[in-house]
């Protein structure tokens, strides 16, 4: 890329409608987010939030609700005292049409008081369910076809398969154009995971060894050490492939593997990433066999967790996996035989999330015997909770031979002048907000993705397995995983 854009974050304002207000995600993430834009002065005092639920609340029982998931914050109390005013809470039924009258009354309202402006933003923090109703209710009130600008944000999942993903998004398309929909990867909004792109078109160097004659393998890991909890119900009908491979993996991956954007703008970053997307095969009954490794934890040996089959709401003779590791290939000369691989899952050892790079070596392996050997080089995005770059490199080991060692020279992104690392939901919201498409998932980016993981999914379903290996929690997962590149002639850097 050549120069550099100097870009100023302008103030926004604008009305936010928020389906959910009571949710666990607007109290954990979305408020936060919202307060820090606003301290930061990039959300600006012509913006209104009226929140929304079947609870009957009132706006000061709203705002107490959201002072609480802002308590932690550090903030003066001027600004929370004048950030609180601009949050307004009306009972709403999603599938209600007659509800959407009384909405539209009240945005009309906030619209007035604090100047708004043409902007909406409809955030949909509720069951996927209700996302059709929602979207079909705000057209038939007339309310998203009334001038000014009209977005929506989604939560994921965005389906559970290629056609449930594709009849939603007909149905979204009744309301709102595809350049008004802002379907939420929240990888896209880590800083680690924007600056893949970032230090690809930065350093042509580093772009130039990202291919085939340099690169031995990638491997992309999200891992977590927390188990299912509250969440069986979900994760029970999803398990990792839905929940982590079909979004944040492949996303992830794409951004490091895709032909690097003629620009950064949206339009080319996208062009990009579905080219390569297109490039990964579905996967055949062998593929899956040979490629995939899933499995599901059982009880730590502290007894702090449960076997996965014992937790709330999930079925015992459950075969969902929550702990997923596999590769696959891209069909293209930049990438030729290299394998990407992941590893995700639930109640292991560590939570983390890296991305390697490993480099080839040119090593005579019989130097091996001598001590001779080096490791292999490599870059590593670490994206949480390290945020920066590393290069692992060989050089000599102090003393009279010549023999090597491996040494870390890394960045840490919180340590840069001036560096404020805003969450990611601050970054989406803020992008939809200005209109911003870059970071979030296009409904072609999300179909080609389904159509992976769906090829999977059948294959597993085919293959009729009644049960999974299983690893016991709090450790690094299951040994099949390590056999799994074992077998190509790789070793999991972690
Ligand atoms: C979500 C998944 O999308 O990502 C969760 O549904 C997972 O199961 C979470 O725990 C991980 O996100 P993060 O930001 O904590 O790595």
């Amino acid at each position: 890329m050549k120069g550099c854009s100097i870009m100023t974050n302008k103030q926004v304002g604008g009305l936010i409608v928020m389906f959910g207000a009571a949710g666990d995600l607007a109290r954990r993430k979305l408020y936060p987010s919202l307060f820090r834009l606003y301290q930061r002065q990039l959300l600006s005092e012509n913006f209104a939030l009226l929140g929304n639920s079947r609870r009957e609340w009132t706006d000061d029982y709203f705002r107490d609700i959201v002072l609480e998931s802002i308590a932690d914050q550090e903030a003066d109390e001027e600004t929370v005292n004048n950030f609180i005013k601009h949050f307004f809470y009306t009972s709403h039924d999603a599938t209600k049409a007659g509800d959407y009258e009384n909405l539209k009354a009240e945005m009309s309202k906030l619209r007035n008081e604090f100047s708004t402006g043409e902007k909406n933003l409809y955030y949909l923090s509720t069951s996927p369910a209700l996302f059709p109703d929602i979207t079909q209710g705000l057209k038939d009130a007339g309310i998203v076809t009334d001038g000014g600008t009209h977005r929506v944000i989604l939560e994921k999942p965005f389906g559970t398969d290629l056609s449930s993903a594709k009849e939603l998004n007909d149905a979204l398309a009744i309301s709102f154009d595809e350049k008004d929909i802002y379907r939420i990867d929240h990888y896209l909004g880590k800083e680690m995971v924007q600056n893949i792109l970032a230090t690809r078109f930065f350093n042509p160097v580093i772009e130039s060894l990202l291919n085939q004659e340099f690169v031995s393998n990638i491997q992309i890991t999200l891992a977590e050490d927390m188990p299912i909890g509250s969440r069986g119900g979900y994760y029970d009908k999803s398990g990792a492939i839905r929940d982590m491979l079909q979004n944040h993996i492949l996303q992830v991956a794409t951004l490091l593997g895709m032909e690097l954007p003629a620009s950064p703008s949206q339009d080319d970053v996208h062009t990009s990433k579905l080219a390569f997307l297109k490039e990964i095969n579905s996967f055949t009954e062998d593929q899956t066999a040979k490629q995939m490794v899933r499995a599901q934890y059982l009880a730590s040996e502290d007894g702090e967790f449960i076997n996965y089959l014992a937790e709330n709401e999930v079925a015992e003779d459950s075969v969902t996996e929550t702990y997923l590791a596999g590769y696959f290939q891209v069909n293209n000369d930049r990438w030729g035989q290299v394998p990407f691989y992941f590893k995700t899952g639930k109640a292991l050892d560590d939570k983390r999330t890296t991305v390697e790079i490993v480099l080839k070596d040119d090593v005579d392996k019989t130097d091996i015997d001598r001590g001779c050997n080096p490791n292999q080089s490599r870059i590593t995005f670490n994206i949480q909770p390290e945020t920066g770059l590393a290069f692992n490199l060989n050089q000599k080991l102090p003393g009279e031979e010549l023999l090597p060692t491996m040494v870390t020279i890394h960045s840490n992104v919180d340590e840069l002048n001036a560096a404020y690392v805003p969450d990611a939901y601050e970054k989406l919201i803020y992008d939809a907000l200005i209109g911003d498409q870059t970071n979030f998932s296009t409904w072609e980016e999300l179909a080609e993705q389904w159509r992976i993981v769906d090829s999977i999914i059948e294959n597993w379903q085919k293959d009729g397995s009644t049960s999974l290996p299983t690893y016991v929690g709090k450790t690094r997962g299951p040994k099949e995983a390590d056999e799994l590149l074992r077998q190509n002639g790789h070793v999991w850097v972690k």
